[in-house]
């Protein structure tokens, strides 16, 4: 796995206390709250599956993390396995949820089955994309779905935010030659980023209390105390790149959150 997104999977891990590794939908009026933020992930979570189409039963979790949906699908009756080129959430996905793993890379799968449905959650900006749609077609029955939710680069993205997620123009290119129809896109950037204005609201306070170095903020912000620790783990120009990272303005200045059904009609 790439340093980024072992970055990133640490953040939600230790320093939110997540089990979950999305941003989340919010609601316009949502307080900047850790319950909101859960109630934002969940309802992500409720917005994929209620996006699935009738006559799905097998899906495949594409980047399942620690198979938090899987285990909802699960519990909503659809026949799921998960992949994930991570040892660790191998272990937390076997050990949580009753369903098959693939250990592995999307790029390097080989399916010995044709699904109705892949999902990738945030997880197709680490997919090479000539082997996304490719592996996709080949893993997906004829007509079968291929869901995608993930943030894309914009065309002249620059700074941190310029250095991950595919280009959103590149994608559509592709999208467009691969073989799938388009059934459904939806622009959810401005529903996702209070996930990052969440995350600079701590952080801003923990610069704030790492001034002030009082033993009881840490005792009454478990949470905030973390992040400090988090946040100064390194080098102070390293905190200035990671303030960028969760500035929800420069985020939108460079990115595009989407939600894609696709269908496989080749
Ligand atoms: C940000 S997490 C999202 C996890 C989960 N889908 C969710 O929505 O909470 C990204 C996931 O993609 C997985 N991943 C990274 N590289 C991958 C690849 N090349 N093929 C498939 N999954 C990959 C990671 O291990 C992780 O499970």
């Amino acid at each position: 796995m790439s340093k980024s997104n072992d970055r990133t999977l640490r953040f939600y891990n230790e320093v939110l206390g997540l089990d979950r590794l999305h941003y989340g939908i919010w609601q316009p009026d949502d307080e900047l709250t850790y319950d909101n933020l859960k109630k934002a992930q969940i309802r992500y979570e409720d917005f994929l599956i209620e996006n699935i189409p009738e006559g799905v039963k097998t899906v495949l979790d594409v980047g399942c993390g620690t198979g938090v949906l899987s285990k909802k699908l699960l519990e909503a009756g659809y026949a799921v396995e998960g992949l994930s080129p991570d040892i660790n959430q191998k272990k937390v996905f076997t050990e949580n949820v009753k369903a098959e793993f693939h250990h592995s890379t999307f790029d390097k799968f080989e399916a010995n089955k044709k699904y109705d449905c892949l999902i990738m959650s945030e997880s197709a900006q680490y997919i090479k994309l000539h082997r996304l749609f490719e592996n996709a077609r080949q893993s997906l029955k004829q007509d079968g779905y291929l869901m995608i939710c993930d943030y894309f680069r914009l065309e002249d993205a620059s700074g941190i935010h310029g250095k991950s997620g595919h280009y959103f123009h590149i994608f559509k290119e592709q999208m467009q030659e691969s073989g799938f129809k388009l059934i459904t896109e939806r622009d959810i950037t401005d529903s996702v980023t209070k996930t990052l204005d969440i995350a600079k609201y701590f952080a801003d306070r923990a610069i704030l209390a790492a001034d002030i170095g009082t033993e009881k903020i840490r005792r009454k912000h478990p949470h905030l105390s973390k992040f400090i620790l988090w946040l100064f783990r390194n080098k102070i120009d390293k905190v200035n790149r990671q303030m960028e990272l969760i500035d929800s303005k420069a985020f939108k200045q460079n990115k595009t959150y989407r939600f894609f059904l696709l269908q496989n009609i080749s």
